[in-house]
């Protein structure tokens, strides 16, 4: 398997690991998708790791992607749902994590919505842990799979343009694939209406836009995200309606392109608002390529952690 180690005890968010990891996550995950397609798609390296996957928030793709991930590391896996655990009982965070650990567990998957839980966690237990998407803050796997599916379907990222459009503000999803696109030397702009893009977003280098036409222009690749109406507590557009007649990505308005572009979703898609059917299922979409590479790169991100603390097995 590669050679390398990565910079960090943990993958909390993308804005703390080097381009140099992002290089390595991503070698490590093509030798990990050349397993995956075999007939044994399993192999030992994590053979007696322990590994327990929390989830305080909904998921379907991550959270199925980190256990198979795990399982065809070989790695024993539990699994935690707080929906219907003892934290609707009052127990704390650390108080759940640390009993869970006290059953001899070595790394953590965890998705919560508090931004930050992380990183708390990272100061009071020596587990090693994986950030799963921490409310808006960071969502690190989903922009590694993002930036290994464009690299794999245009090349090297360096120079190329990459837009996100849509619910920015809310986005967790945004603010990784921007720090991680960025360290792969990509130019990243935002698209979206003026009330779901964060005020001052230039100054984390990229460049914004209200005009879905000129930024589909403008780009190679478009990753495209949901509106998050679960986290907006008031009204940041009028109606889905009507985001979907100005902020919709459909057949119609990419045929008038004079260019072919890539299309990304993270899912979930809602369909016919953010984007449609037809474009979708297109064979310039690539968002089962996507979730099929999410393992691949969840297992490098595995493995090398493991590797980083010296518990893989090989
Ligand atoms: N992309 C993503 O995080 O999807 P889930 O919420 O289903 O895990």
């Amino acid at each position: 398997m590669t050679k390398g180690k990565l910079s960090t005890k943990h993958l909390l968010g993308i804005k703390y690991i080097t381009a140099q990891d992002i290089q390595l996550i991503f070698e490590t995950a093509e030798k990990f998708k050349d397993v995956i397609n075999r007939p044994i798609k399993k192999v030992p390296s994590l053979r007696d790791v322990t590994i327990a996957n929390l989830f305080f928030e909904n998921s379907t793709r991550t959270k199925l992607s980190f256990e198979l991930a795990e399982k065809r590391l070989s790695a024993d896996v539990i699994n935690f749902s707080s929906s219907n655990s003892s934290v609707k009982k009052g127990e704390t965070l650390l108080d759940t994590v640390n009993n869970i650990l006290s059953m001899k567990v070595d790394m953590i998957v965890m998705r919560h919505p508090a931004p930050g839980a992380h990183f708390f966690l990272s100061k009071h237990i020596d587990a090693q842990i994986v950030n799963a998407g921490d409310g808006t803050h960071e969502h690190p796997t989903q922009a590694l799979l993002d930036a290994f599916s464009m690299r794999e379907k245009i090349g090297p990222l360096k120079g190329k343009k990459i837009c996100i459009f849509g619910d920015i503000l809310h986005s967790r999803v945004a603010l990784s694939n921007i720090f991680c696109l960025q360290k792969l030397g990509a130019k990243v702009r935002v698209c979206g209406p003026p009330t779901l893009i964060p005020k001052h977003i230039e100054a984390l280098g990229v460049e914004y836009s209200y005009d879905l036409k000129d930024s589909l222009n403008w780009c190679d690749v478009a990753n495209v995200l949901r509106i998050q109406l679960e986290r907006q507590d008031i009204k940041y557009i009028p109606s889905l309606r009507e985001y979907s007649m100005y902020y919709g990505i459909n057949k119609s308005v990419l045929d008038d392109l004079n260019k072919e572009i890539t299309i990304l979703h993270p899912g979930p898609m809602n369909r016919g608002v953010e984007i449609s059917s037809d474009v979708a299922d297109s064979d310039h979409s690539i968002i089962l390529q996507q979730v099929e590479n999410g393992v691949a790169v969840r297992m490098a991100v595995l493995f090398l952690l493991a590797n980083q603390r010296g518990l893989e097995a090989n």
